[in-house]
């Protein structure tokens, strides 16, 4: 899918497929220096992580296993309320293990913020987060997120694994929608 498939859809692209890869070049170098020597467990969070956890995990030469979670939250629309059920547990026991969560985007932080005292508890020898985009005008808590790809305006973005009612996961770029996509919500 490209842009031409829906341009009546979109507002504005905010980070080419090029800004991306480049940022994700640079995030790997990063973690795999401070992983050198260890293992990691990615921890995918699905669905929206799927492209950020398949180009994360290319790039990196330390070694690594994957696994995923699926979480719902319970809320209004698409406004996070931080009370999270787990739809699909981890395959993987964390115990002793060095655990990077992949996140698509910390918008409140409410689920993430849950899915880090969750993973802690099961005695992981350390938790980090990556994340490809982060809203910071919209934290509801504060987060120790240690890699963050973009700081983006508080906008509803879609695209490269983000959704709008399970559509658009499939551009290689994020961008804005036209507000008539979303003028129903
Ligand atoms: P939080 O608990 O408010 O941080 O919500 C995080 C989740 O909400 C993300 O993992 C996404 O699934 C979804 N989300 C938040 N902002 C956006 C957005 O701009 N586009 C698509 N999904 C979003």
């Amino acid at each position: 899918m490209d842009a031409s498939d829906i341009s009546d859809d979109l507002d504005q692209v905010l980070l080419t497929e090029d800004q991306l890869h480049q940022r994700l070049d640079e995030l790997a170098a990063t973690i795999d220096a401070d992983y050198a020597g260890r293992e990691l467990l990615l921890v995918g969070v699905l669905k929206g992580a799927v492209m950020v956890m398949a180009d994360l995990a290319r790039r990196l030469h330390v070694p690594v296993q994957m696994d995923w979670m699926a979480v719902s939250s319970y809320g209004s629309g698409t406004k996070s309320s931080g009370v999270v059920r787990i739809l699909k547990d981890l395959d993987t026991d964390v115990t002793g293990q060095h655990v990077l969560i992949v996140e698509d985007i910390v918008d409140s932080g409410l689920t993430l913020s849950w899915l880090l005292a969750n993973l802690r508890s099961r005695g992981p020898a350390s938790v980090e987060v990556a994340t490809l985009l982060r809203k910071p005008e919209s934290a509801k808590v504060s987060l120790d997120v240690r890699y963050v790809g973009f700081d983006i305006p508080p906008a509803f973005v879609v695209g490269y694994g983000l959704d709008h009612d399970q559509r658009y996961r499939n551009l290689p770029f994020v961008a804005t929608l036209a507000p008539h996509v979303y003028a129903d919500d």
